[in-house]
C-alpha cells in the first residue's frame, strides 16, 4: 500500500514552516526598510520557500539587473536565512551579478545591456574570438560585451545572446543591428512554431496517457515495453530507462521526478531542438513516466539561456494543467518548472537536485543514489528531456520499433547534435552506430568545399577528440570507451584540417575550469594546472598524464572525472602538433 501523499510545501522545506528567524550575528549588514520594501516589490505574491531562493533570486536580478547586496541581505531576513546562505547561492550562479557598496555608500548602475558572445567550441571555430574583439569598440559604452559558455546553439554558430536574443551565425554586423534596434527578447526567426496542445491532441496526443490512466495498459506491460526497446538515458551516463523506473518504483513514496533540460554539454542542442518544435511530447513522456513509477510531484529543471523554451514551456503547461488531461492524474501535487542560473555542473542530476532546492549545485557523494535520496530526501527520477520525449512513441509502435533502427550491430535511435565543419549543422536522427563518415556523408551535407576530416568530437567536451582515421567507428553507448571517448549526449562537433586538436583541448580545458564547482581539489585545481600546462606548444606529458589519473580517480563527480579527456586525446592521437 503506499504512504499517504505528503503535502509538497513540506517536503520543499522538510524543516517545516518557518520559524523565528536565526539571530543576525554581529557581522551581518543592517536590513534596511528601504532594501525590503524594494526586494517585496520585486518578489510580488511569491511563496518566501528556501528552495525558491534561486526564483526570488531571478527576479531581483531581472527588476534590478544586479544583486545588489542590500537587497540580499533583506531576502535573507524575508526567507528567515542567515545573509551568508543566501550571498553564496547567489554568488555561485554565472547569470546572477553581485554587487557591493561602492565608495559612497551607493550601488553603481547596471550595464544597460549584456551581449553574451559564446565561445565554445563550435563559436571559437566560427569566429567568435574575432566578435568579442571587436563588438566592445562599435558598441556604447554602457553595453557589456562578455564571453559565455556554450549557450546551447551550436548549429548556429557563432552564437550571441542580446540580452535575451539569440542572434544566429552573428556577425560583427547583425550584433549591431540586433543592439541598436532593441532586438533583446527571446523572439527570433530561427524558432520554428510549436505543436501547441489542441494540434497535439488532434493528432493523437495523450490516447498512449489516456489508455494507461483507464486500465486498457497496466504499469508492467508499459515498463516491459520500455525495456525491450533498450532506450538508454540520453542525458549521457545511458542507464537503462525502463530498469531505472522498476528501481524509483520499488522505493517508498512520495516519489518525485526531476526533468534535466539543463543541457550544457558544448555542442548539445538536441533539447532544445525537439522542445521547440513539439513540447507535447515530452509532456506525455513525462506523465507516462510519472504514472508508472508512482510519482508525486515534477519539478523540471530548464537552463537559463533557453528563455524562448522557457516561455513555450510556461504557456504549454499551463494550458496541459488547465486541460482535461491532468484531471485524469490526480496523485500529481504539482508541476514547476525550474529556471537555472548559467551553471553547466547543475546538468549533473545530483547538483540540479540541490539547485531545485534553492541551493549552490554542488554534485553529492553517492551512495545513496538519487533514486533512493533524492529531491527533498525523497526516491526521485530524473531523466533527460530527450529520453522523455521518445517514450509515447516506443508505447505506440513497440518496443521493436525502436530498437529495430540501428547499424553495425547497434540498436536504436541517436539524436546526434551535429556541428563544426559540415554543410548541415543540426539535430540528426540517424541509426545508433552509424559511423561518423557515414553521418556526415549522408545526413550533414559532407563537409564544407575546401574542408577534409581531420578530428572529431563524439560525444561534447566530456567525450574526447578522435582523428580521421577512428571515422569508422561505430557511434553508440560502450562502442567508443576502447579508444579513450564515449558518446555521452551525442554532440559531434567535426574538425578539418584547419583546425587544430590542441587548440580544441584549450578551449575545453579552460570552460572546465570555468565550470568547476570547486567542492574537490582534483577538479578544482587539477583543471586550473592543466589549462596552464597546455598553453605552450611543448607539453609535459608525464606530468599531465599524472594529473589526469589524480583528476580521474579521486573526483567527486563526471566533470572532473571527464575533464582530462580531451588532452588526453591529444598526446595519444595527434602528437605530430606537439612536436
Ligand atoms: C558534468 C555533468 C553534466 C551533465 N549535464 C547534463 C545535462 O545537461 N542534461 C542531462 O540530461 N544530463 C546531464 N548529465 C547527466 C545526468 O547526471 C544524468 O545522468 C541524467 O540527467 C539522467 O537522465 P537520463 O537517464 O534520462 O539520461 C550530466 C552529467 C555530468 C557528470
Ligand atoms: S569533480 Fe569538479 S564539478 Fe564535480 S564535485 Fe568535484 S569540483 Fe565539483
Amino acid at each position: 500500500m503506499n504512504a499517504p501523499v505528503i503535502p509538497i510545501h513540506v517536503l520543499a522545506d522538510p524543516a517545516g514552516p518557518p520559524g523565528p528567524r536565526p539571530q543576525r550575528t554581529r557581522r551581518e549588514r543592517p536590513v534596511t526598510a528601504q532594501a525590503l520594501a524594494a526586494v517585496r516589490g520585486a518578489i510580488g505574491a511569491s511563496p518566501l520557500r528556501r528552495d525558491l531562493l534561486i526564483e526570488l533570486l531571478h527576479a531581483l536580478n531581472d527588476r534590478f539587473g544586479q544583486l545588489q547586496t542590500d537587497h540580499l541581505a533583506a531576502l535573507a531576513e524575508l526567507l528567515r536565512l542567515s545573509q551568508a546562505e543566501v550571498y553564496e547561492v547567489a554568488s555561485f550562479y554565472h547569470h546572477f551579478d553581485v554587487v557591493r557598496e561602492n565608495a559612497n555608500g551607493g550601488f553603481d548602475a547596471p550595464p544597460r545591456l549584456t551581449v553574451r558572445v559564446c565561445d565554445g567550441l563550435s563559436c571559437e571555430m566560427a569566429g567568435a574570438r574575432d566578435l568579442l574583439q571587436r563588438l566592445p569598440a562599435l558598441l556604447d559604452a554602457d553595453v557589456r560585451v562578455i564571453a559565455a559558455p556554450c549557450i546551447g546553439r551550436c548549429e548556429q554558430a557563432p552564437a550571441v545572446a542580446v540580452h535575451q536574443h539569440p542572434v544566429a551565425r552573428a556577425t560583427v554586423e547583425s550584433v549591431v543591428h540586433a543592439v541598436q534596434a532593441g532586438l533583446t527578447t527571446h523572439a527570433t526567426q530561427e524558432t520554428p512554431p510549436a505543436i501547441g496542445l489542441d494540434a497535439y491532441q488532434a493528432a493523437g496526443g495523450y490516447q498512449t496517457l489516456a489508455a494507461c490512466l483507464s486500465g486498457q495498459r497496466d504499469v508492467e506491460s508499459v515498463i516491459q515495453s520500455l525495456e525491450h526497446s533498450g532506450l538508454r538515458g540520453l542525458g549521457g551516463a545511458g542507464f537503462p530507462a525502463g530498469r531505472k523506473w522498476r528501481i524509483v518504483r520499488d522505493q517508498p513514496a512520495p516519489r518525485l521526478m526531476a526533468v534535466n533540460i539543463d543541457e550544457g554539454e558544448p555542442g548539445t542542442f538536441k533539447d532544445r531542438h525537439y522542445l521547440e518544435r513539439d513540447p507535447h511530447r515530452f509532456l506525455e513522456g513525462m506523465l507516462l513516466a510519472a504514472w508508472a513509477v508512482g510519482i508525486d510531484a515534477i519539478y523540471i529543471y530548464l537552463r537559463d539561456e533557453y528563455h524562448g523554451c522557457r516561455a513555450l514551456l510556461e504557456r504549454e503547461l499551463a494550458l496541459l494543467k488547465a486541460s482535461a488531461v491532468m484531471a485524469g492524474m490526480p496523485n500529481i501535487a504539482t508541476i514547476e518548472l525550474r529556471r537555472g542560473a548559467g551553471a553547466y555542473i547543475c546538468g549533473e542530476e545530483s547538483a540540479m537536485i540541490e539547485s531545485i532546492e534553492g541551493k549552490r549545485g554542488m554534485p553529492r557523494l553517492r551512495p545513496p543514489y538519487v533514486a533512493q535520496v533524492g529531491l527533498f530526501g525523497r526516491p526521485t527520477l530524473a531523466h533527460n528531456f530527450e529520453t522523455l520525449f521518445w517514450v509515447r512513441d516506443i508505447l505506440e509502435k513497440g518496443g521493436d520499433w525502436f530498437a529495430g533502427h540501428g547499424r553495425h550491430g547497434r540498436k536504436g535511435l541517436r539524436s546526434f547534435s551535429v556541428s563544426g565543419r559540415v554543410n548541415k549543422p543540426g539535430v540528426h536522427l540517424a541509426p545508433a552506430g552509424i559511423t561518423l563518415r557515414e553521418l556526415v556523408h549522408e545526413y550533414c551535407g559532407g563537409l564544407p568545399p575546401g574542408h577534409e576530416l581531420y578530428a572529431y568530437l563524439p560525444g561534447g567536451a566530456s567525450g574526447g577528440i578522435l582523428p580521421a582515421s577512428l571515422a569508422d567507428v561505430p557511434l553508440d553507448f560502450d562502442t567508443l570507451q576502447a579508444h579513450g571517448s564515449f558518446i555521452g549526449s551525442a554532440a559531434i562537433v567535426v574538425l578539418s584540417q584547419h583546425d587544430r586538436a590542441t587548440d580544441a583541448a584549450r578551449n575545453l580545458m579552460a570552460f572546465f575550469e570555468h565550470e568547476s564547482c570547486g567542492q574537490c581539489t582534483p577538479c578544482r585545481s587539477g583543471t586550473a594546472k592543466v589549462r596552464e600546462l597546455i598553453a605552450g606548444d611543448r607539453w609535459d606529458a608525464a606530468l599531465l598524464a599524472e594529473l589526469s589519473q589524480v583528476m580521474r580517480d579521486a573526483s567527486i563527480c563526471g566533470l572532473g572525472q571527464a575533464a582530462p579527456n580531451p588532452v588526453d586525446s591529444v598526446i595519444k592521437y595527434f602528437p605530430q602538433e606537439l612536436a
